[in-house]
């Protein structure tokens, strides 16, 4: 985006438009780095033409033997003409790269056959710009596409079966490994679960991939497998049984099922700190920002399936250590999470 508007000085429309004997601007050519951010905007300053592009690349994500296409047009108010169109990968220009795989359309667009993509040979993937010249004006350069093949999907933790007690906490593990990272979904004897519930459901699917069950009951007993997908490919996770057993009405030690840890989340995203616990009886789930309890569920904090802390609309503000603590009237464990806020920069500078 910052880079899609460019002014060329042309000496000639200069003269002619304010038919002056010197020219009026300095010959400071604003690189295509520091021009304004505006695609849309054009110049009225007389000695700038627009040459802009009406169509740039875009981020895209292929798979490993498909095709890989990416558009590009510009145009001038200069020239009649279309501008010329180059495409570069990763800086280097690929008119002089011969690939019978990749090939330009007439229009300017990049067409890649056959992705190739192995552990040691990737030679699709990476960051694209076009280049757009008009003779004797100069180039554009376009925004930068990132192009990612999606890499194999890999079980790294196969769901298991577990046994939980009546009213208990229960969770379904499943942990895929995948680039991009797979979206995870779960099925309940064969049957589709939502991809995300009512924050005051029982149930959710927690950003980890992992299914949690609160206050389990009768019903949910059954069999559970996930089921991982990206643009490339959809993996089938494992059977597992949710076997639900009566509460027999010990006191059991309190343990994490699942601890928060490091967060990441880009700014003006929702943030979910995972935290689900065990024991009898029942634990409270209470969270801190800090020292302070987080009493005020609002619009800013809200809790998903009684336990999982949702900071809705990150700001910068909101990074920091969080804990929560799983309490009953015998015992108490805490764990530690630590929210970071990404991106705040870029949108200070952006607004
Ligand atoms: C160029 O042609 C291809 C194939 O017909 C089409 O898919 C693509 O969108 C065109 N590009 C532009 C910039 O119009
Ligand atoms: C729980 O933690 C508090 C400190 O936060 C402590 O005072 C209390 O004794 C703990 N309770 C139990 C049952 O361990």
């Amino acid at each position: 985006m910052l880079r899609s508007l460019v002014y060329v000085i042309v000496l000639q429309l200069v003269l002619q438009i304010t038919d002056a004997l010197f020219l009026p601007l300095s010959f400071a050519l604003p690189t295509a780095s520091d021009a304004p951010s505006s695609s849309s905007s054009s110049s009225s300053s007389p000695g700038f033409v627009d040459f802009t592009f009406t169509l740039e690349p875009q981020d895209m994500v292929t798979v490993r033997g498909g095709v890989l296409q990416l558009d590009c047009q510009a145009q001038s108010d200069a020239a009649a003409a279309p501008p010329s169109i180059m495409w570069r990968k990763d800086g280097v220009l690929l008119s002089t790269v011969v690939d019978e795989r990749r090939r330009q359309l007439e229009n300017g667009t990049l067409m890649v056959q056959n992705v190739v993509h192995s552990r040691h040979h990737r030679p699709d993937e990476g960051e694209y710009q076009c280049l757009a010249t008009l003779d004797g004006l100069g180039s554009v350069v376009s925004r930068t596409a990132k192009v990612t093949v999606a890499g194999p999907l890999r079980v790294i933790v196969p769901t298991e079966s577990v046994s939980s007690y009546l009213g208990d906490t229960a969770l379904l593990r499943c942990e895929v490994s995948g680039d991009p990272t797979p979206l995870i979904r779960w099925q309940k004897n064969r049957e589709d679960l939502p991809l995300s519930f009512q924050p005051e459901s029982r149930l959710a699917v927690l950003p980890s991939g992992s299914l949690q069950v609160s206050r389990v009951q009768p019903p949910d007993s059954a069999t559970y497998r996930c089921l991982a997908d990206n643009p490339g490919s959809t993996r089938t996770g494992t059977d597992a049984e949710l076997r639900v057993l009566p509460e027999p009405g010990l006191s059991r030690n309190l343990q994490f099922l699942q601890r928060p840890s490091r967060v990441t989340a880009l700014l003006g995203t929702d943030a979910v700190l995972e935290c689900s616990a065990s024991g009898y009886p029942t634990p409270n789930i209470q969270w801190r920002r800090g020292e302070e309890i987080i009493q005020s569920w609002n619009k800013k904090y809200s809790l998903l399936a009684g336990s999982n802390l949702i900071i809705r609309t990150v700001t910068d503000d909101d990074s920091g250590s969080y804990s929560c603590t799983a309490s009953n009237k015998n015992q108490n464990i805490t764990a530690q999470a630590e929210l970071s806020v990404l991106g705040s920069h870029i949108y200070q500078r952006g607004s």
